[in-house]
């Protein structure tokens, strides 16, 4: 029998992404977060399943909706919920892209109370979040290929290049946060990929899902050369 899947250049593939941002509780009306809106993530999402991939979409909190049947959305609230996540999926997965803004710090002690306001100064004691990103580096095997982002606001290009290799990826996505229209909130994105090979290219302003094609058709052409 036709079926119109079969003819897509990602079909068969896995592919795995984290999305979002994550939220870590300090009590439980409040957390430590940042402003990622997820839109990048989900544009990928639908970008690859549109390809035939099977996206395996780990969501931090984020106001979107996948709309692609071909969509597995994973919901998780904190960095070790998406950790957890992770470790499960990825090795099921020929590829992954690691687009969460996944918070590097959460509250050593949440309460379980709402905090009450005294008045007096106040801290919080932070403890450092797994790094999600390096720890698929390490579980990485031959046959698989591992993106991440950079969301850098100096050194932006020495910056990536440092993160690639400390996290074993393939090729990483620098974000930057100094061009006018690109980031977090932002409908549009400008992006560099970076290889191993130090070799990087730029891409214009466009919007999220015109982005999401770029980054999809690098990881395709990374996957074509491993097979061969
Ligand atoms: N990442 C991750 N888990 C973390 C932190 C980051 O998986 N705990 C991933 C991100 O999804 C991204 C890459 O690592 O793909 C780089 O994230 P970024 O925040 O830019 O880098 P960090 O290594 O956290 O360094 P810093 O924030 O200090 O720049
Ligand atoms: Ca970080």
């Amino acid at each position: 029998f036709m079926n119109a899947e079969k003819n897509k250049s990602l079909t068969g593939k896995k592919v795995m992404l984290t999305a979002g941002p994550t939220y870590e509780a300090i009590d439980p009306v409040r957390f430590v977060g940042n402003y990622s809106s997820g839109k990048m993530g989900f544009a990928l999402a639908e970008e690859l399943a549109e390809r035939g991939a099977q996206v395996e979409l780990i969501a931090g909190p984020v106001h979107l909706t996948a709309h692609h049947p071909l969509i597995n959305r994973i919901d998780v609230t904190n960095a070790q919920e998406m950790f957890e996540a992770c470790m499960e999926s990825f090795p099921h997965c020929q590829a992954a892209i690691m687009s969460a803004a996944v918070s590097d710090y959460r509250p050593e002690h949440p309460s379980e109370l709402k905090i009450k306001r005294s008045g007096d100064h106040f801290s919080l004691n932070l403890v450092p979040n797994p790094d999600i990103a390096m720890e698929m580096g390490r579980m990485k095997h031959a046959g698989q290929v591992l993106a991440g982002f950079a969301l850098e606001t100096n050194n932006e290009a020495a910056n990536a290049a440092k993160k690639l290799v400390a996290k074993n990826l393939d090729f990483i996505v620098l974000n930057s946060l100094a061009v006018p229209g690109a980031g977090f909130m932002a409908d549009t994105n400008q992006v560099s990929i970076i290889d191993r090979e130090n070799k990087k290219e730029d891409f214009p302003l466009k919007s999220k899902a015109e982005v999401a094609k770029d980054i999809v058709d690098y990881l395709e052409a990374v996957l074509k050369k491993r097979e061969t």
